[in-house]
C-alpha cells in the first residue's frame, strides 16, 4: 500500500500513522499536513526516526489542487485517508470561515484530484456529531438524518454529502467513518480532555459548560484508528460506517475522573456559560461496523483514561511545546468571555 494521511500532525492522524507503521511496516506514508495550530510535526519524532523512506512528510493544504496532484502522482499513492479539518467546536463558533474552506472545500479537493489520478480509495474521516443532538435515550444509526447543530459540525455533514455524491456520480470508491469522541495521547490541550487535565495539573479552575450533564460517547483513539484501517482494508465502496466507544459519560463525571487521576480536588471545578447549541447527548451505534468489518473498541474508559493521564504526565515537554501564544490567545479570549 502506497497510502497518503492528511492531517497527519494532528491528533488522530498522528496515532493512526503510528499504527499503520507498527502493523504494516512495509506500507510506504505520506502525510500532507498544513501545520496550522493543531498539527505538531514535533508528534511524529519517532516515526520520522525510525521509518527511513518508508515515511514522508509533505507540508501543504488540502485545498490546493497542484500540491496534491502531484503528492498523489510522484508517489503513486493507491489510497488515501483525510483526517485534515479543522476540528474545534469552540472555534467554529467564533469564527466558521476556516472550517468551511478546510472541511467542505479541502475534502472536496481531495475527492477531486483523488478521482483524477486514479487513487484506489478515499476513506473520509467524519464525526458523529453531523447528526445532531439525542434526548436521553437511542442512539445514531448510519440511517439518522443529518442534523448538525455547529458550524464544525455542519461543515463535516457537507463533506459526508459531497462524498456521497461523489461516489453515486462517477462512481468514486469512497468509504465515510463517523466515530465519537476520541481522547488519547497527543490530543491537543483545547478539546476536554487534556484541557482538563493542563488546568488541573496548574491548579487551575476548570470549566464546565452549563450544568455539566451533557453526554458524550468517549473512544480510546487507538480503538478509532483500528475502525479507519478497517474501513480502508475491507469497508464497502459507498457505505457510512458509525464507531463509538460504547462508553456514555456525562462530562462533570469526566472532569471527576481527570481530577482523581491527578490527585487534585474538586473544588476546582467551575460552572461557566454553556456553549451556544451545545448538543446534549451522543450515542453510537455501530452494529454496522461490528458485521462488516469486524470492528469492536477494546479499551475500557477507565483503562483509556490511566493510559492517556499517564501519557500526559510523561509528555509534559509535548504539552508545554503545543502550548503556544496563538492557542493561548483564542483559549484566553474564550473563557474571559464565558466566566
Ligand atoms: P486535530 O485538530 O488534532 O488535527 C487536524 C490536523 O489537520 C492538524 O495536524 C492540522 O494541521 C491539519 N490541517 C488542518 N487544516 C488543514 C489543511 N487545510 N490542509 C492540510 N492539513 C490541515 O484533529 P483530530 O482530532 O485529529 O481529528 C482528525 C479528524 O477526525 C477530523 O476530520 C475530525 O473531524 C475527525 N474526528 C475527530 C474526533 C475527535 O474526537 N477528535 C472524533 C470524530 C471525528
Ligand atoms: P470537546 O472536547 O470540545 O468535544 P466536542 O464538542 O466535539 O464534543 O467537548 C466535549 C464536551 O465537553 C462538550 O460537551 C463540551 C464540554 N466542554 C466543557 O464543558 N468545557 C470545556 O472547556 C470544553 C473544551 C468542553
Amino acid at each position: 500500500m502506497r497510502l497518503l494521511v492528511t492531517g497527519g500532525c494532528g491528533f488522530i492522524g498522528a496515532n493512526f500513522l503510528y499504527a499503520m507503521r507498527q502493523r504494516h511496516p512495509d506500507w510506504l506514508l505520506v502525510n500532507l499536513d498544513k501545520l496550522t495550530y493543531a498539527g505538531n510535526p514535533g508528534s511524529l519524532r519517532a516515526l520520522e526516526n525510525e521509518a527511513g523512506d518508508r515515511y514522508v512528510f509533505a507540508h501543504g493544504d488540502i485545498c490546493d489542487r497542484k500540491c496534491v496532484t502531484a503528492i498523489l502522482n510522484d508517489h503513486k499513492i493507491n489510497a488515501v485517508v483525510n483526517f485534515a479539518a479543522e476540528s474545534h467546536v469552540d472555534r467554529s463558533i467564533d469564527d466558521p470561515s476556516p472550517f468551511v474552506v478546510t472541511n467542505v472545500l479541502g475534502a472536496q479537493n481531495i475527492l477531486d484530484c483523488a478521482r483524477r489520478a486514479k487513487v484506489g480509495r478515499v476513506v473520509h474521516v467524519s464525526t458523529d456529531e453531523v447528526y445532531g443532538s439525542l434526548g436521553p435515550t437511542g442512539q445514531f444509526h448510519e440511517s439518522t438524518p443529518l442534523a448538525p447543530n455547529s458550524p464544525y459540525s455542519a461543515s463535516k455533514a457537507g463533506a459526508d454529502l459531497l462524498a456521497r455524491a461523489c461516489h453515486e456520480t462517477y462512481g468514486q470508491d469512497i468509504v465515510v467513518t463517523r466515530c465519537s469522541n476520541n481522547y488519547g495521547p497527543f490530543q491537543f490541550p483545547e478539546k476536554l480532555i487534556p484541557l482538563m487535565y493542563a488546568k488541573a495539573t496548574k491548579g487551575e479552575s476548570l470549566p464546565v459548560y452549563g450544568d455539566g450533564q451533557n453526554v458524550r460517547d468517549w473512544i480510546f483513539v487507538d480503538d478509532h484508528c483500528r475502525g479507519v484501517e478497517l474501513a480502508l482494508l475491507k469497508g464497502r465502496a459507498g457505505a457510512v460506517y458509525n464507531f463509538g466507544g460504547a462508553s456514555e459519560m456525562k462530562n462533570i463525571d469526566v472532569v471527576r475522573t481527570i481530577l482523581r487521576l491527578t490527585g487534585q480536588d474538586e473544588n476546582l471545578i467551575r460552572f461557566v456559560a454553556d456553549r451556544p447549541g451545545h448538543d446534549k447527548r451522543y450515542a453510537m451505534n455501530f452494529d454496522l461496523a461490528a458485521k462488516e468489518l469486524g470492528f469492536a473498541p477494546s479499551v475500557s474508559f477507565a483503562q483509556g483514561m490511566e493510559r492517556t493521564i499517564a501519557w500526559y504526565q510523561a509528555n509534559s515537554v509535548w504539552l508545554d511545546e503545543v502550548q503556544s501564544g496563538a492557542y493561548l490567545t483564542f483559549m484566553d479570549r474564550w473563557y474571559k468571555e464565558r466566566t
